[in-house]
């Protein structure tokens, strides 16, 4: 976002009050919560541990040798047991847990019971395949039921899950299958998208070419695509299922044992393991689910991500499974068969919580507000934003359109790394300011920075940082703990640097710019640049190749590429599309590029270092700034030439 744009959000004026009816019967109602994790934040997260069941009580809230930290010291607890059996003694043992429904209009209803028979077979299925605690498993699946099925039978071994969206290429499945050496593969035959299907396990037989750590696949039958069964690697999901004892003891679990590894981008080329745990981060995201979402017990709550990033491992399996609540799980895409899809959905199940992503919020205002007008939107009573700042307008029409103006907004900010939201209103007691993630959510200790770690004064910008740890922090990067230690806490000794900008204003409220590192965010998808720098490069007509995130009015932000032949390549028709489709077989689609512009050269530093902030600035016609440090100033104007010419 630019800085003449956030000036212009620094005058948003418009306040909205919680609703007193929405007040009246909030979970939390009164400011005081604030002031109580201020006087002592370890006894509020202490408190908040309640929530969660303990095998074993821990011993002490938070040891914390920086940049490490262990929670809940000692505590032993399963995640699995947390989400499922513990609501097995009560009447919330027929209380739907997952709701689901597929792309074509098939759906399935888990209750709670159901929940605990699949995952507990499921998890036999694993141990038969040899999975041990501390085995590392792959899934890769489309978003059907049994995706949280494999996770949270995964959790109930002990053996920590890798996701890898759906939407992920075969080779950048084989890195991360490679990265955890994980031991077996989850996936299906095929998964729905708009009406066709896209062959996963033809995805994860090429991926698994080149890999040698995964023993057995198991493959979910979702859409009848024929598949290679490879014998005595290869088991159907539905076999394997039929056979399994529906009796498995969660296993005990260290608050410190590893829940899961989901990877993302960062500034280098290779993704980063993530690394959650489990006591910490079942009480940070329990905590935060009932709080800001208001859960109540006949709530229906949707969050429209996919199990595939982090927003779906929180708020669609273990935030809302441990709260007892009914989760939506919906496989397909919001315009299929219609573009009321989402709306359709809404009313079917009488949804009251919807919690989704500003990308959409701007496609569903392109596509005019008469789609949610032909549907009953009456049952819903709170709406959520995840992923990217959202822009004013696109917060309006939220309000308006979807939330009829009675639905108060949270807008979350938050992270992969950060595994729980951490600045957001509690909709009972914030008043809201469209664009701002408002503040801090207890117990969450944040600051405004200057490059000197010396935090600005209210009313200013800089660097977003976390000071204090928090319980569902990451605890380090797979297999890296020195990636860990400086990517995150490098820049200022014991404080967690974001890669966000942020400016807080005169009321103490927080406005998120956007990355300030090299990571793109497109449609709420975090991409390195240098990730589809390298796919680029890999062709073989290409030598050099910058990427930069260009504002887009849906996307939030859109990959333009600058790239470089090799001497002897001639630029011809094709070559544009060749080299966008070959980013999307090494990355997957997500990571496209929207343009590519072919220069002679690319405008890098005397040190040689490319200016990737010039580019942005060519790519969005902005004047440009400073230009003294530039090796070869000719490169810029023909650049500039070409962007007239062809954007
Ligand atoms: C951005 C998604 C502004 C931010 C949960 C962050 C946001 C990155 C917001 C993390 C928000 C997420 N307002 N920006 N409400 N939520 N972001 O790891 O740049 O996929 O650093 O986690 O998304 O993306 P990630």
């Amino acid at each position: 976002m630019s800085e003449e744009r956030f000036e212009a959000l620094l005058e948003e004026t418009r306040l909205f009050q919680p609703p007193e009816e929405f007040k009246a019967q909030a979970n939390v109602a009164s400011t005081d919560v604030y002031r109580e994790a201020e006087e002592d934040r370890l006894g509020f997260w202490a408190k908040q541990a309640e929530r969660i069941t303990w095998f074993e009580p821990w011993k002490e809230v938070l040891d914390w040798q920086p940049p490490f930290a262990k929670w809940f010291v000692d505590g032993k607890l399963n995640a699995s047991y947390n989400c499922l059996d513990r609501h097995l003694s009560g009447w919330r043992r027929n209380k739907a847990a997952l709701v689901f429904e597929g792309e074509p209009g098939d759906s399935r209803v888990l209750t709670y019971q159901d929940l605990h028979r699949e995952v507990s077979q499921f998890a036999n299925v694993l141990k038969s395949l040899g999975v041990r605690k501390g085995d590392r498993v792959t899934i890769y699946l489309p978003m059907i039921p049994e995706a949280a099925i494999a996770m949270l039978a995964c959790a109930r071994v002990g053996a920590p899950h890798s996701v890898v969206f759906g939407g992920f290429s075969a080779e950048s499945l084989r890195d991360r299958i490679n990265d955890s050496q994980a031991k077996v593969l989850v996936t299906s035959d095929g998964s729905y998208r708009r009406g066709n299907i896209v062959p996963l396990k033809a995805n994860a037989d090429v991926a698994l070419q080149g890999s040698d750590s995964i023993e057995h696949v198991v493959v979910v039958k979702r859409t009848g695509t024929d598949v290679n069964m490879q014998e005595d690697r290869d088991i159907w999901y539905h076999e394997a299922m039929q056979k399994a004892s529906a009796k498995c003891e969660a296993e005990s679990m260290d608050a410190e044992d590893a829940l899961y590894i989901l990877y993302t981008s960062g500034t280098t080329g290779k993704p980063k393991g993530v690394v959650h745990t489990t006591g910490g981060y079942m009480v940070g995201v329990s905590a935060t689910h009932s709080m800001i979402f208001d859960i109540k017990d006949e709530d229906v709550f949707w969050c429209t991500a996919d199990v595939g990033w982090v927003t779906g491992h929180s708020y669609i399996v273990y935030g809302p499974l441990a709260n007892g609540s009914t989760v939506i799980m919906y496989e397909g895409a919001p315009d299929y068969p219609a573009k009321d899809r989402f709306w359709q959905i809404i009313e079917k199940y009488r949804v009251t919580i919807l919690y989704t992503a500003p990308t959409s919020i701007r496609t569903f205002m392109k596509w005019g507000p008469s789609y949610p007008q032909r549907r009953d939107l009456s049952s819903l009573r709170l709406l959520g934003t995840v992923g990217e700042p959202i822009n004013p307008e696109a917060w309006m029409w939220y309000y308006k359109y979807i939330g009829g103006e009675k639905c108060p907004i949270v807008d979350t900010w938050w992270q992969t790394e950060t595994g729980m939201i951490m600045m957001t209103p509690l909709p009972g007691i914030t008043a809201l300011k469209p664009g701002s993630c408002t503040v801090p959510f207890p117990g969450i200790v944040v600051q405004v920075v200057d490059k000197g770690g010396n935090p600005v004064p209210k009313g200013s910008g800089g660097y977003l940082t976390v000071r204090e740890p928090w319980p569902a922090m990451l605890r380090t990067i797979y297999g890296d703990p020195d990636r860990y230690a400086s990517t995150y806490y490098g820049t200022w000794p014991g404080v967690y640097f974001t890669g966000d900008g942020a400016k807080w204003d005169e009321d103490g409220y927080f406005w998120v710019l956007g990355r300030v590192d090299d990571v793109i965010n497109v449609s709420g998808h975090r991409i390195g640049t240098m990730e589809v720098e390298s796919a680029l490069v890999d062709h073989p007509s290409v030598a050099e190749a910058a990427c930069i995130g260009k504002t887009h009015e849906v996307k939030g932000q859109a990959v333009s590429a600058f790239v470089t032949l090799k001497e002897s390549v001639e630029v011809t028709d094709g070559l544009v599309d060749e080299l966008k489709a070959h980013v999307a077989t090494k990355i997957g689609a997500l990571a496209r590029p929207d343009d590519i512009f072919f220069t002679a050269e690319l405008p890098k530093t005397r040190s040689g270092k490319i200016m990737r902030r010039l580019l942005r600035d060519i790519a969005e016609g902005r004047a440009l700034g400073d230009t003294t440090t530039l090796a070869d100033a000719s490169v810029v104007n023909s650049l500039k030439e070409q962007y007239k010419d062809e954007a």
